[in-house]
């Protein structure tokens, strides 16, 4: 049973019991339902209390039930909130902890509501590209007001009880509990005091109108208008909520269902539904159960203190875990040092971070030049110059140093997680860690799965990176694992573009407006161009074969590395982020291009999108085939934490299963005949082209 009913003298109690959140499921709705029945049934009863076990009052709807016919099924959340609504004695709901999306609904339907202090309050839908469907944007409004309500609905953001409570005239809480743990008691005192009371106080016969009626609505849709560009959801809810001003309650309401059932169609609230239960999924690994005993990770080391090392050690020193940095020479580990002290400064300066905070991290942080300093942690990551010596002379220290069952983790972007697991003595022990730049920064962690990576190492580094507030994707081992293996076809498809008559700034601006955070060049430049160009000379001598434009190697020779130089694909003024479009980088082009005997063409937008996210798809579709990812699902997470592809298409995978695999594949067909693009490259990848000849999707 997910809801359970308990009589306390003459108080009827129903307590929704659907760990972790009580999510309002088929079998807690009938629950409550039946909770309902009894207590109506039942003569000694005169009011009802609706409570929930453990950490939440409830969170809303069961994700599990998503996307599914299950979600509708009789009684749906309407229906029981006009169970609630209906009763002929006194329904109280008494809220604690978490009252979220369907959760707050149904709260809405009671008679009064009790809320302890500290309870996070929110309707979230938006986040989902949706709207509240159980008649939120119906009676929100009518308990706090239609500005705190909107606010609440179109930002989707928590508030806490108390603060709520404090609103002048607000009728969403009738009461604040002395505590969380009083709360119990003091609902059943309050159903007690409101036995007897009729009629019964109903939300939705409370008032709703704004002074400024039209003009408000207005004002909120310009703002709203231009923050969510490319997000239906947000304007729609200020439709709903305008319907509660204006039209009678079950009018109100029917326009809030037929606006929730065309929001669940769009692309948008696919993509974002896609996301929520991508991430979720992300953390599962098919062959690691989640009873897997975890190892104790309370200190860690880290190896170097770079650019990637410092940042890596700033991620768990902000989750309170010790952190011990080794460097080869004192100079090396100040500056490693001043550079971590120096970002915590700027978040206190900026008021993110407090003082006191900003001490407790520093104090957890200590350094070392030996080895022999980090026989007691738990894990150490390495994040040391990128060549295989120096792993290996690391490694072997490790292996010499580290305690028995010490998780022992490599940052490497290109080299074999697996050969450097057999530097060492403990194969099992060694796993990769692959951080995104800035590492303090960047949600994407790519977890390197190695041929010989013990399952519980596996099951402690995703529970590790879960606690540091990564998004974790496990990737196999293989040359620039799942996001830079595909990045690399998504670049030199850019480098063909430019061959063939594009420019920098044409090709990126194409991406952004399809929703890239950042088009291939400028990326680049932000990146450093100097990485591929190194990556590119060490290839060349193991696959001389690969075709790819020279014109990124060109401006590396020219000394145009990105930003750092203050100048690459586009120029950089000191301390400026703005690319800023440079003529002699376009005459390299242009230059190349006639060297190579290419005549320019003009070249659509829709070209330049079709050809890198193509890329991309047809690279991850190999990926997928060899094992190197779990699931679809997991590259689509990979680029929209780590790759700033645009949320609102949900990934690339998503994306391409919304164009249609049939479509992408006759798309690559006809890039294969392009005499300068990579023929071979276009022919789709045996999974994609099975899946598109079945009419299915990757997803
Ligand atoms: P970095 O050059 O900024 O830092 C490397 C640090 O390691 C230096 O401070 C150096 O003194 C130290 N070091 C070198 N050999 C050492 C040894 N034997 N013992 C102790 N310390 C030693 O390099 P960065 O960018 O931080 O890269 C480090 C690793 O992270 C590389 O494997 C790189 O491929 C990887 N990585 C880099 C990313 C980036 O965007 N920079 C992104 C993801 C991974």
């Amino acid at each position: 049973m997910t809801a359970h009913y308990k009589v306390h003298g003459d108080i009827a109690v129903i307590t929704l019991d659907n760990p972790p959140v009580n999510g309002l499921g088929l079998a807690t709705r009938q629950g409550i339902a039946h909770g309902m029945e009894q207590a109506q049934a039942d003569a000694a009863v005169k009011a009802i209390v609706i409570t929930g076990a453990g950490k939440a009052f409830s969170g809303g709807a069961d994700i599990r039930e998503f996307g599914s016919s299950k979600a509708m099924q009789e009684p749906n959340l309407n229906s029981v909130i006009l169970l609630l609504e209906k009763s002929t004695k006194p329904v109280v709901a008494a809220i604690h902890t978490v009252v979220m999306g369907g959760g707050l609904e149904l709260a809405l339907g009671c008679h009064y509501r009790i809320a302890a202090p500290g309870t996070s309050v929110a309707l979230p839908e938006v986040k989902l590209g949706l709207l509240p469907g159980g008649g939120g944007t119906q009676r929100l409004p009518r308990v706090l007001g239609i500005e705190p309500a909107l606010n609440m609905i179109v930002s989707g953001e928590a508030i806490k009880s108390e603060m709520l409570a404090m609103l002048p005239g607000q009728k969403l809480f009738d009461a604040i509990s002395a505590s969380a743990e009083s709360l119990a008691e003091e609902a059943l005192a309050y159903a007690r005091s409101v036995a007897a009371t009729r009629p019964l106080p109903l939300v939705r016969d409370l008032p709703c109108k704004h002074p400024q009626g039209d003009a408000y609505f207005q004002f909120t849709r310009n703002m709203v208008g231009a923050m969510s560009k490319n997000y239906p959801a947000p304007l729609k809810c200020i439709d709903a909520v305008e319907a509660a001003s204006k039209k009678k309650f079950e009018d109100g309401m029917a326009t809030e269902r037929e606006i929730f059932i065309n929001l669940m169609w769009t692309s948008e609230s696919r993509a974002l539904r896609h996301l929520f239960l991508g991430e979720r999924a992300a953390s599962k690994i098919p062959d690691v159960p989640s009873t897997t005993p975890l190892r104790e990770i309370k200190s860690i080391a880290v190896i170097g203190a770079g650019t990637m090392g410092g940042g890596i050690a700033m991620n768990f020193l902000n989750a309170g875990i010790a952190v011990k940095m080794l460097e080869m020479k004192q100079d090396a580990l100040d500056r490693g040092l001043a550079t971590i002290r120096k970002n915590y400064e700027a978040q206190v300066k900026k008021g993110k971070l407090k003082q006191d905070k900003y001490d407790q991290r520093m104090a957890l942080l200590t350094t070392t030049l030996s080895y022999d300093d980090l026989g007691t942690t738990d894990m150490v990551i390495e994040a040391v110059f990128e060549e295989i010596g120096v792993k290996e002379a690391v490694f072997k220290e490790l292996d010499r140093v580290m305690k028995p069952g010490a998780i022992l983790a490599t940052n490497t972007s290109t080299l074999d997680v697996n050969k450097i697991a057999n530097f060492t003595k403990r194969p099992q022990d060694v796993v990769g860690l692959h951080f995104f730049s800035p590492a303090n920064v960047m949600k994407l962690l790519e977890v390197v799965r190695g041929a010989k990576t013990a399952l519980d190492v596996m099951a402690t580094v995703m529970a590790v990176a879960k606690k540091i507030r990564k998004t974790a994707v496990v990737s196999g081992v293989c040359d620039g694992f799942i996001g830079n293996r595909m990045i690399e076809q998504y670049g030199r498809q850019g480098g063909f573009l430019l061959d063939e008559g594009c420019t920098p700034e044409q090709v990126d601006k194409a991406m952004e407006k399809f929703g890239m955070a950042m088009g291939p060049f400028r990326m680049g430049d932000l990146a450093g161009n100097d990485i591929g160009w190194a990556i590119r000379k060490r290839r060349s001598v193991e696959r001389a074969t690969m075709l790819y434009s020279k014109t990124a190697d060109l401006l590396c020779e020219k000394g145009r590395f990105g930003q750092k130089t203050g100048a690459g694909w586009y120029d950089y003024l000191p301390g400026k982020r703005d690319a800023i479009p440079n003529a002699e980088v376009v005459k390299m082009i242009e230059d190349y291009r006639a060297s190579k005997g290419i005549t320019p063409r003009k070249i659509s937008d829709e070209e330049i999108v079709q050809r890198l996210v193509f890329a991309l798809v047809n690279e991850a579709a190999h990926i997928l085939e060899e094992g190197i990812a779990n699931k679809a699902s997991d590259i689509d997470i990979a680029y929209i934490f780590g790759y700033g592809f645009p949320p609102y298409r949900g990934g690339p995978m998503l994306y391409a299963d919304e164009v249609g695999l049939f479509n992408v594949v006759q798309a690559m067909h006809r890039f294969a005949k392009n005499p300068h693009d990579d023929a071979n490259f276009w022919k789709p990848a045996p999974l994609l082209a099975k899946l598109a000849a079945e009419g299915k999707t990757f997803n």
